[in-house]
């Protein structure tokens, strides 16, 4: 199998597991995000790749190959650290030529390669400056194209951008997609920055406590959560605590359906809805038969210009929220009382 696979990979640490039983596919040139909150092991699992740290058990294999083994510098791999350290002493482009030099290339056929990526990462002419008169989004490309320079066959990024602030980070995060494209390199980045991941990604790996509990495209991740962790995690999710009654969902007091099929009546499910799939309409609206409604009491409206959120409360005294986009001037006021209404297509059953 071609890209990265990592197969029943666990690790612990002095008695405390952070891996465990991680089996994942980063596909060959694609960017996939390896999203999850602080200390759920993504450090880790970019570090076993790369062969910074061993693991217990399980299998990495690069290209099809078997490279659990291997020395680190025999794997070939770029990685950008989470602290991007450059050499301070060094220029630019010495910083960039290290690994090359480190491999053996010098003199001139080094100088052509280090101008090849400082040019991919626009940083042509900056060759003798050294880091500390750079900016941090400046620095951020040297650390990538001192990564990329040596063509290696997998790029890790562990939170490349999170030093950087939100504006130089959104431009950074179109430079390194657009870096990845023109590479065509095989890219595992690391964020907990659900929408960064959303944006960015091929594909979305999402680790929870040391596992891989949902892995796709970023459509599906976000559509079709699994697991409430990955609803929740990814975005905001309204939730739906009920009980299965003949291929419908008894909850919220009322009767919810899915597009999806259901476990056997009687069973307890959690079925979840994201915010900005939900119409609010007055209480007297007509129901239509073909969605899901749910009355509620409006609590709080946060306005946000083009957009407003709205903050409610079920009659069963379940919280629920609504976005919607600011097409009326005129926005319900908190304590009337309204109808939410979405499609079942839009009720995701949730596995866990
Ligand atoms: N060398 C180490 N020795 C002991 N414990 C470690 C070591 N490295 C990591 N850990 C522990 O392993 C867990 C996972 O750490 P890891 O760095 O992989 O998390 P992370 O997902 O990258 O978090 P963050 O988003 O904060 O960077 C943490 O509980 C951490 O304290
Ligand atoms: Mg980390």
């Amino acid at each position: 199998m071609s890209g990265v696979e990592v197969s029943a990979i666990g690790k612990g640490y002095s008695g405390l597991r952070v891996l465990d039983d991680v089996n994942a596919h980063f596909e060959q040139g694609r960017f996939t995000s390896l999203l999850g909150p602080s200390g759920s092991g993504k450090t880790t699992l970019l570090r076993i790749i790369g062969g910074f740290v061993a693991p217990d058990s399980g299998r990495v294999r690069i290209g099809g190959v078997d490279v659990t083994g291997e020395a680190l510098w025999r794997r070939n791999i770029g990685m950008v650290f989470q602290s991007y350290a450059l050499f301070p002493h060094m220029t630019v482009a010495e910083n960039v030529a290290y690994g090359l030099n480190r491999k053996g290339i010098r003199g001139a056929a080094a100088s052509r390669e280090v101008a090849r990526v400082l040019d991919l990462v626009h940083l042509t002419g900056f060759d003798a400056r050294r880091p500390k008169q750079l900016s941090g989004g400046q620095q951020q490309r040297v650390a990538l194209a001192r990564a990329i320079v040596t063509k290696p066959r997998v790029l890790l990024l562990d939170e490349p951008l999170s030093a950087l602030d939100r504006r130089l980070r959104q431009e950074m995060q179109i430079e390194l997609r657009r870096i990845q494209r023109e590479s065509g390199l095989t890219t595992i980045f690391v964020t907990h920055d659900q929408e960064e991941a959303l944006t960015l990604s091929d594909r979305v790996a999402i680790l929870d406590k040391g596992r891989i509990v949902q892995e796709g495209v970023p459509v599906d991740i976000y559509e079709r959560p699994t697991t409430l962790f990955a609803a929740t995690f990814l975005g905001d999710a309204n939730l739906f605590k009920g009980v299965v009654n003949d291929g419908a969902v008894d909850a919220a007091g009322t009767t919810l359906r899915t597009a999806t099929a259901l476990p056997a009546s009687g069973q307890t499910v959690t079925l979840a809805v994201r915010p900005e799939k939900i119409t609010l309409g007055s209480e007297d609206t007509p129901a239509d038969a073909t969605n899901n409604h749910v009355m509620a009491v409006l609590r709080e409206v946060i306005y946000a210009g083009a957009t407003s959120t709205f903050l409610l409360q079920g009659e069963d005294g379940t919280e629920l929220k609504v976005f919607s986009q600011n097409r009326d001037v005129t926005l319900p006021l908190p304590g009337m009382r309204l109808r939410l209404s979405w499609s079942p297509a839009h009720t995701v059953l949730l596995t866990d």
